[in-house]
């Protein structure tokens, strides 16, 4: 298992993904990883679907009908190439944050922690061997990708998580602080 700060240093997105995708045991490590995130009041605002295998294909379909909606002129070769984006990695974890009106601890604070559970889950997964490419797009703000995996509506889909061996990895990206610092 790689140190922490090595892995945090060194995570990219893996760009192609393949088997073998982590098993039941790895994917429960990596959701309790994402558990594991800072959660102001304990509410434990996230909320996983995952996507294995054929059902994989619920999401492929939402994203198409969602594209279906925004583009009613789609040509089926768009729409199949929707379908397949679900299909880019052996797993999909859909991850959404269940924020709801609380006395004390704002939306952003709800939405901050299942943010920071996907970072945990991304690294978990690096540091275990595992690749992974965090991504939205127009199927994370529908309400036909809610209803497809089962969520409330008035859930927030924060990313799908692509999961996998990973066969190609971006470069690491310098960690630039000068410009957005002011060291007082
Ligand atoms: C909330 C969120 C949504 C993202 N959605 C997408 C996406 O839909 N497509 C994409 O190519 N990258 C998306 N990204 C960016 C990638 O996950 C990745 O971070 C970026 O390409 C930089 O590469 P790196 O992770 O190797 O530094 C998203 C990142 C975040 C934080």
């Amino acid at each position: 298992m790689a140190d922490v700060l090595e892995t945090i240093l060194q995570r990219s997105s893996a760009t192609r993904l393949a088997e073998p995708a982590p098993d039941r045991a790895q994917l429960e490590t990596l959701l309790r990883a994402a558990a594991r995130a800072p959660d102001h009041g304990r509410l434990a605002p996230w909320r996983f679907v995952v996507l294995q295998g054929e059902a994989r294909g619920v999401l492929g379909e939402a994203m198409a009908e969602v594209m279906r909606q925004r583009t009613p002129d789609a040509a089926p070769e768009v729409l199949e190439g929707e379908r397949r984006k679900a299909l880019r990695a052996p797993v999909v974890v859909a991850v959404a944050a269940a924020a709801r009106p609380h006395p004390k601890i704002p939306e952003v604070e709800q939405l901050a922690a299942v943010a920071a559970g996907i970072e945990n889950m991304v690294l978990a997964a690096q540091a275990m061997g595992f690749g992974s490419m965090w991504k939205t797009g127009a199927a994370a703000y529908s309400a036909v990708t809610k209803r497809a995996l089962g969520l409330d509506e008035a859930d927030q889909i924060l990313g799908f998580v692509y999961l996998g061996t990973p066969l190609a990895r971006a470069p690491v990206r310098p960690a630039e602080i000068d410009a957005v610092t002011r060291w007082l």
